[in-house]
């Protein structure tokens, strides 16, 4: 994880997984989401230069790779805290007090949309639906973990736990 800009290097084995994702596909432009994903994982966002980093490993125009960091609301352009909530808000999780879960997240950071907290622990970001329906109101844990049927008791635990990992 990196807050601050940094120089975009991957060691022996990253670079072997990037040959492995080239490998899957017929042109090595089709790689470019599981390698910045990869620069994602190991710096924890996406720089300007790890853009130009991954065009040149993939032999794509700089402008490509921006396009497609910048499409995907996945990929995060700057630092976000160690732990990424991502809070749906659309129309099932509304409906099942979603926003009184983002209202009550928000509050208790002391943090709003796509802000960071101060210790950078938590960013916190409204997003649409991600077809949890079924078990909402519900929120994402930075792209990975689905965490559900939430209550504001529940969710105050969540983040006492994030808080400790
Ligand atoms: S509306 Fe929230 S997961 Fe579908």
């Amino acid at each position: 994880m990196s807050n601050e800009n940094y120089e975009p290097v991957f060691d022996e084995n990253e670079l072997k997984t990037v040959q492995y994702h080239i490998s899957k596909y017929p042109k090595p432009m089709a790689a470019v989401m599981p390698v910045l994903w990869m620069i994602q994982n190991k710096y924890g966002w996406i720089s300007t230069d790890a853009m130009k980093y991954v065009g040149d490993l993939l032999g794509l125009p700089h402008d490509h790779v921006l396009g497609v960091a910048t499409f995907y609301t996945m990929y995060f352009k700057r630092p976000m805290g160690k732990h990424h909530l991502q809070i749906c808000t659309n129309v099932s999780c509304m409906l099942r007090g979603g926003y009184e879960i983002y209202d009550h997240v928000s509050g208790k950071l002391g943090i709003k949309n796509k802000e960071v907290t101060d210790d950078r622990m938590f960013s916190i970001e409204e997003v649409e639906c991600l077809g949890s329906c079924g078990t909402a109101p519900m929120l994402q844990v930075s792209n990975r973990e689905y965490y559900e049927n939430l209550t504001i008791e529940s969710v105050d635990k969540l983040l006492e736990d994030l808080r400790n990992k």
